[in-house]
């Protein structure tokens, strides 16, 4: 049976009508590929060394070196006795993660019923300081291990944590003793902010643990996604976690990604399962991450859930 993927070229995207029925004629059969997940366990290894890499560590980023932003053209900061002392010594996770749940925070979740399935995995990474409160737990779970934060929330929820702490400290025991992941050397302005939210969660004792995304490990990442098709300015926050995810993880299991306006029943489906607020535009690519995404599922190499949990 010719799919879409073959029908279109990658850079002609399907329209949303022709996923919705790709997905419903795959249903819910799917087989796990030992070989397809080492594979891209080695191509990632090969191009990007997410064990070595994914965070700034002491060992990989000693005094004097010079960080180049990944999200910005000729600007770099150098390791210093100002940022050297904040970074961890080496990757701090036990690997090999074994069963790993990477949840993006598309609107399919919504009643999805996907948030046991998604406590059951023995490491947990979501996208963005996602809301966990009570009226989402059945659909997204509780547990976490590893949550992304972009500098641009600390910005618009927090102030900038230039007034307060506290209402930043408190929300984020909503993650437990998880390890929060910001991207501090991206984006030249996010540097400041994410330096302040390592201070702020250190000085109140947190459990949390600040991890910094590696900017080499960033830009190796979207280079690899791009040779594969995918033409974005810059990937998706979901897409590099689960890069990570394959990297270091036995089984991977995606939640929440779903960047199209209806469902599979055809009934609109909100951008985020707690708000519908859009992307700008031209970022990011998430159809066209989508469709790699699917490419994977259907190979066997990482499993994709879109409907309901059973
Ligand atoms: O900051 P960003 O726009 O990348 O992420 P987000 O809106 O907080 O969502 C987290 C991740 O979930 C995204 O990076 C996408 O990979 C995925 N997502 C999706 O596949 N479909 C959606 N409708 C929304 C998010």
């Amino acid at each position: 049976v010719l799919c879409w993927f073959y029908i279109f070229p990658v850079y002609r995207l399907p329209r949303d009508k022709d996923i919705v029925e790709e997905v419903l004629r795959q249903g819910d059969a799917w087989q796990k590929n030992q070989t397809g997940i080492d594979l891209y366990r080695k191509l990632l290894t090969d191009c990007c060394d997410p064990r070595r890499m994914f965070a700034v560590t002491k060992e990989n980023s000693p005094m004097g070196k010079v960080l180049w932003y990944d999200g910005e053209f000729y600007h770099s900061r150098t390791v210093t006795n100002d940022t050297y002392p904040l970074f961890v010594q080496d990757n701090p996770l036990q690997l090999p993660l074994k069963r790993c749940a990477v949840v993006g925070n598309s609107g399919i979740l919504r009643h999805s019923q996907c948030g046991h399935d998604i406590d059951q995995a023995d490491f947990i990474m979501r996208c963005n300081l996602p809301p966990l409160s009570k009226e989402y737990v059945e659909d997204v779970g509780t547990r976490s291990h590893l949550v992304t934060a972009n500098p641009s929330i600390i910005e618009k929820r927090f102030q900038n944590l230039l007034w307060s702490r506290k209402a930043f400290v408190d929300s984020m025991k909503a993650y437990g003793s998880s390890y929060i992941y910001m991207p501090a050397f991206s984006m030249k302005p996010g540097t400041e902010p994410s330096l302040r939210a390592y201070y702020a969660l250190a000085d109140a004792s947190s459990n949390l643990t600040m991890l910094f995304a590696n900017p080499d490990f960033l830009a190796t990442v979207g280079k690899f996604w791009k040779a594969r098709g995918v033409h974005a300015r810059r990937l998706s926050t979901g897409l590099f976690l689960v890069s990570l995810a394959l990297g270091l993880c036995e089984e991977v299991t995606a939640y929440g990604f779903w960047p199209f306006s209806v469902g599979l029943d055809e009934r609109p489906v909100s951008h985020h399962y707690y708000d519908n607020i859009l992307p700008y535009k031209w970022f990011h690519a998430m159809p066209e991450e989508f469709v790699q995404l699917w490419h994977l599922h259907k190979s066997g190499t990482l499993r994709m859930r879109l409907g309901h949990c059973p």
